[in-house]
């Protein structure tokens, strides 16, 4: 019988202990890199000789760069695609590409437009096949927010995770994240915006511990950690529309305050500054946003070594 691929398609895919190994295993690799220069190879270099593809189909700085070097240090290489500039571009279909792809490297992470065409990849490739967001999820960055929070606050599984604004694919992915690690989410969204109804269905249905509410205040109530993201992600095309919903939903320092004493922020950027979040904020002492971009590396590396070993 042939053996199943190690893909990383969605949090949600993934047992408990699965995941709880792949974030503290991430830990381990950011110990062990403490102090050394960047073109330090991690020991034993335990993915030499493997390549990786990056296939994007919608821009990206920090899943580009981090997956890459991720690479690099692990003794590995890295090729990169972009959709306009190969022939999916010009319509060839994601499961010949997928095929094609899995003839030359050894696995595949798509920043994908859309799920289904995640899905597609995973389907035809004969190589692992790693999802680095689409419209409806974004697992690898999730997990390096539960790695951030967790260095600043303890377990996932004592925290309340406060999500304010849009219901969208990183809001989902966390709704995943405390379904299969535990804790407390308290998603603040208009009543256009909420997750998904399946997001919200898989939720009940896995017995997390997630409140959907309008009310930001309501929200950040004895938060630990309060999470926003940008008003209209790469997908949307209704932008106007999206702020005028979205304005009460802005985190300042205000909001801030109604949240728990010593309350983390974090976001996973690009940010609109001082529209989802006000300067103050992001800058401020609670802010947790650069070490939750660094720690795509550690995450992306953990879950390389998950999908490859
Ligand atoms: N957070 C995130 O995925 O960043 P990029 O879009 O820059 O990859």
């Amino acid at each position: 019988m042939t053996k199943p691929l190690n893909h990383f398609l969605d949090i949600a895919d993934h047992s408990a202990a699965h995941l709880r190994a792949i974030v503290d295993r991430a830990r381990k690799i950011k110990a062990a890199r403490a102090g050394r220069p960047r073109g330090w190879r991690d020991p034993g270099e335990p993915l030499k000789g493997r390549i990786l593809a990056m296939v994007f189909e919608r821009p990206s700085t920090r899943t580009r760069v981090s997956f890459e070097v991720a690479m690099k240090q692990l003794g590995g290489e890295a090729v990169i695609i972009t959709a306009n500039d190969t022939q999916i571009g010009r319509g060839e279909t994601i499961a010949d590409t997928a095929r094609v792809l899995s003839r030359y490297v050894d696995a595949i992470m798509i920043r994908a437009a859309k799920h289904s065409n995640l899905m597609e990849l995973a389907q035809h490739a004969t190589v692992p096949v790693i999802n680095g967001l689409t419209d409806r999820t974004h697992p690898c960055q999730v997990l390096a927010d539960v790695l951030t929070l967790e260095e600043h606050k303890g377990p996932l599984a004592q925290q309340t995770v406060a999500w304010l604004g849009d219901g969208n694919n990183v809001a989902a992915s966390w709704v995943h994240a405390v379904g299969r690690l535990g804790g407390r989410m308290q998603l603040g969204c208009p009543a256009e915006l909420s997750p998904d109804p399946a997001v919200m269905d898989w939720a009940r249905a896995e017995k997390a511990e997630v409140m959907l509410t309008t009310s930001p205040e309501a929200a950040v109530a004895n938060a630990s950690c309060v999470i926003t993201d940008t008003w209209v992600s790469m997908h949307d095309t209704d932008g106007a529309r999206r702020h005028n919903l979205l304005k009460p939903y802005q985190v300042n320092a205000a909001l801030m305050n109604k949240a728990a004493p010593g309350a983390v922020f974090m976001h996973c950027l690009p940010a609109h500054r001082n529209e989802e979040v006000t300067d103050e904020v992001m800058d401020g002492p609670q802010s947790l946003i650069f070490d939750e971009a660094e720690n795509r590396l550690h995450i992306q590396k953990s879950i390389l070594l998950s999908c490859l070993e």
